[in-house]
């Protein structure tokens, strides 16, 4: 649990920087993520930052007791001075959506919170790309990127990034194909109106429909809108089943903020602010982006069909509605 300054002295290297991140919010999301972080290596070090002392430092404790198992990584509790250095932060913090509470009820709770953080981050000066995964994460990302006067590119949400990837999930169990080979991605809103772009996905360059048919599946119109319900309404099943959601959500912040340690230039459909692209200005939604060293390099300009098209424009104004009751 050594601050990186003091292992930093000890290389005697001052030309070396360790890419620090930090997650703001030690409860299961913060804490699950830390430790899938932990294991992939891209990080050489975290901090956890919770107002829960206790909770932080056992934590902290915990994942650091699996130190000689994890590729090298030094992990302690941290405070808002940690922004000052970060490469990344993650604000995880916030209340977290209670059974029957769809996500835009909690927006009122956590604007207030992210306010707040973003203020402490600014303090410190920071160069940090800011990941807001508390929800309802579009607009929370929104009301940071607002708050804190930056670029857009160092603003951004988790976005549906883990969405996309329990739609592979759901496509790669129904056609029986290992999930890598699979290109989908569901955008817009992280919540009740986010969508699939069927248009985009495919196996191998083989459109679904296509491949579905090559198959001989009848009832895959059917077997489409029952594949995107059951993404749309995964975490509502897995809040049912066990009052949250973390270890999908730890693991999809661990593509996201690899993509910008390792300066992946990656694709991820992650929350960002539309000024213009798909004719769509001042909200935060998810589409394809490019993830680089400085958080979204660019937008990927996809085609939709024009009924994605609506879908996109339907997620946007559903949210400015949101955000507008917000500062109202
Ligand atoms: C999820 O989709 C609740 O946003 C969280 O798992």
């Amino acid at each position: 649990m050594k601050k990186q300054e003091d292992r930093n002295h000890q290389k005697g290297s001052s030309a070396w920087k360790s890419r620090k991140v930090a997650i703001v919010g030690a409860g299961a999301v913060g804490a699950t993520f830390a430790y899938a972080m932990a294991q992939n290596g891209a990080a050489d070090e975290i901090c956890l930052i919770d107002l829960n002392n206790e909770l932080c430092k056992g934590q902290v404790l915990d994942l650091s007791h699996g130190l000689p198992f994890y590729p090298t990584i030094n992990i302690y509790a941290g405070s808002e001075k940690d922004y000052a250095d970060a490469d990344v932060i993650v604000i995880t913090a916030g209340a977290a959506q209670k059974k029957g509470e769809t996500r835009l009820d909690l927006l009122k709770k956590n604007s207030a919170i992210i306010e707040g953080i973003v203020d402490q981050i600014t303090a410190q000066d920071s160069k940090a790309t800011i990941v807001v995964v508390t929800n309802p994460v579009d607009i929370l990302t929104k009301i940071a990127l607002e708050r804190s006067g930056w670029d857009r590119s160092r603003v951004i949400g988790s976005g549906t990034v883990l969405d996309s990837s329990r739609f592979k999930y759901l496509l790669s169990e129904f056609f029986n194909v290992y999930v890598g080979s699979i290109h989908a991605y569901i955008l817009g809103e992280h919540g009740d109106s986010e969508f699939a772009a069927w248009s985009m996905a495919n196996i191998s360059g083989v459109q679904l429909d296509e491949y579905s048919k090559q198959l001989g599946i009848d009832n895959w119109p059917e077997k489409k809108k029952e594949i995107e319900l059951e993404v749309r309404d995964s975490a509502y099943h897995i809040i049912d089943y066990k009052g949250a959601t973390n270890f999908g959500v730890g693991l999809a912040l661990v593509q996201i903020v690899g993509a910008i340690l390792k300066n992946q230039r990656r694709v991820l459909t992650v929350s960002y602010h539309l000024e213009g692209e798909y004719g769509i200005s001042d909200i935060c939604l998810a589409t394809p982006c490019l993830i680089s060293q400085n958080g979204v390099a660019s937008i990927i300009g996809t085609e939709l069909t024009k009924e994605e098209q609506e879908k996109l424009v339907n997620s946007a104004n559903i949210l400015k509605r949101e955000y507008s009751e917000l500062k109202r």
